[in-house]
């Protein structure tokens, strides 16, 4: 017997579950990074424009996948032709692989959050303060395993009463926190010149690695290439549109990637007096100079708990994802109840998060190609298999299957998809290209062969 398949039950709740899914710790942390490694407003502007072309042609894409075949990305794939059902596996599998160690983030965020609404996180703010945290046996884990349990909670409720519900009291709360934040960083006395850094191209600040760094985000920030796009668009009602859906999504992705860079870019500046190398990479930013910032503002303990539940909530409804993309797999390959998939699921993942929760204490000298646990989830997944099944998926859409089905799927009962033209050069001709290029730049750049 064939399980009727879950529904969102509006468009909303789909949107709000979908972008809930893409803002993340991509938008709040990597993005402002980036952006002042890469020229401000010049890495912004080219940003913006990956979003609306690439981006837009593989979200659309892969949500129209999962909507015409309403299939998780293990079978969706397969349902369209046989020999490429791999592809959608590696989505899968990539969901898996991130889901732990995501996780482990999300745990230390509750830490900082926890910390911030307790005391008056001064001590956060110390330079050892994260490493000692991290480098603990016992904490970390226990942490992540939280985490884990909490997404587990929501996504064993079902799409409508679990994802859906919690999306939509979730995002507005995240959206509201973040214009709070972010006047209030703007108003800081000296932070007006962050501001115009931020927004200003300047065409000296335009590079090749810039583009490829931007690219690359886009990828990681709207969630795509990991399977989680086509299992909400297998949720997603035939009546509703998939393009001003998609508009939408990355409408919101952006717009709090922007408010988290007026959140962190001026404030960072003022505290480091206009060196945006003060930004740092990866962990550094979040965990050690935001507490900084935070401890010299006035309010900084309000700010700093506000800062933290709002980035608990993004990092909470992209878990959500992650997992239900797994969820959704396993359900349809091995025909298994929800209940059953996410309490096996949530056991697993909870043991392949142990080693990336200890890799910055017990376990730091434990490596693979020279990276510790943690940080090769990240590789494998983020710079080798994104890349090649978004490829894969440009290739099997636009040359291997008719892309009329997928047209079809997207002009929908309104018979209208307004930039089709340009979806389908895109997708036939350019993305693939573009992708092979962040696939090789990463793979070099991870193995330590060219640096960014
Ligand atoms: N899109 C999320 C972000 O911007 C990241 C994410 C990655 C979410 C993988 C789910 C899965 O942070």
């Amino acid at each position: 017997m064939k399980k009727e398949r879950s529904q969102f039950s509006s468009k909303i709740g789909f949107v709000m579950a979908a972008a809930g899914s893409a803002v993340g710790l991509g938008n709040i942390w990597r993005f402002p990074y980036l952006a002042a490694k890469y020229g401000g407003g010049m890495f912004l502007l080219i940003y913006i424009i990956f979003v609306l072309t690439l981006g837009f042609t593989i979200m659309t894409a892969e949500l129209a996948i999962g909507r015409h075949t309403t299939l998780g990305p293990t079978k969706a794939y397969g349902a369209l032709n046989k020999k490429w059902n791999f592809v959608g596996v590696i989505g899968a599998i990539v969901a898996f692989i991130i889901f732990p160690y995501y996780c482990v983030i999300g745990g230390w965020i509750v830490k900082y959050a926890w910390i911030f609404v307790t005391s008056a996180g001064q001590a956060a703010s110390s330079d050892s303060f994260f490493t000692n945290f991290a480098a603990q046996p016992i904490q970390p884990v226990l942490l992540q395993i939280l985490f884990v349990v909490l997404t587990a909670v929501i996504v064993i409720a079902g799409v409508q009463k679990g994802i859906e519900k919690v999306s939509k009291i979730m995002m507005p709360i995240l959206i509201i926190l973040s214009i709070i934040i972010s006047v209030y960083s703007c108003i800081q006395p000296g932070a007006l010149e962050g501001v115009k850094y931020f927004l200003l191209p300047e065409w000296k600040n335009f590079s090749f690695q810039g583009c490829l760094a931007a690219m690359g985000q886009m990828f990681y920030s709207l969630s795509l290439a990991m399977g989680i796009m086509i299992t909400y668009g297998s949720y997603l009602n035939k009546k509703e549109s998939l393009e001003a859906s998609v508009t939408q999504i990355e409408f919101f992705d952006t717009a709090i990637a922007l408010l988290a860079g007026f959140m962190i870019i001026p404030s960072v500046f003022v505290f480091s007096k206009g060196d945006p190398a003060a930004l740092g990479k990866g962990v550094g930013l979040m965990f050690v100079n935001l507490p900084k910032v935070f401890d010299s503002m006035q309010f900084g303990q309000l700010v700093g708990a506000l800062f933290f539940i709002m980035v608990f909530f993004a990092a909470l409804t992209s878990t959500i994802s992650l997992m239900e993309a797994v969820i959704a797999s396993v359900c349809d390959s091995f025909n298994w109840s929800r209940k059953k998939a996410v309490l096996i699921i949530s056991g697993v993942s909870i043991l392949l998060g142990i080693p990336s929760a200890l890799s910055f204490g017990v376990l730091s000298d434990f490596t693979i190609f020279g990276m510790d646990f943690f940080t090769f989830c990240d590789f494998i997944t983020n710079s080798v298999m994104m890349p090649i099944g978004a490829f894969l998926t440009c290739i099997f859409v636009g040359h291997i299957i008719d892309t009329n089905i997928i047209l079809d799927e997207v002009r929908g009962q309104n018979k209208t998809f307004r930039r089709e033209k340009i979806f389908v050069f895109l997708l036939k001709y350019i993305a693939p290209f573009c992708i092979l290029a962040i696939l090789i730049s990463s793979i070099l750049e991870g193995l330590g062969i060219i640096t960014f």
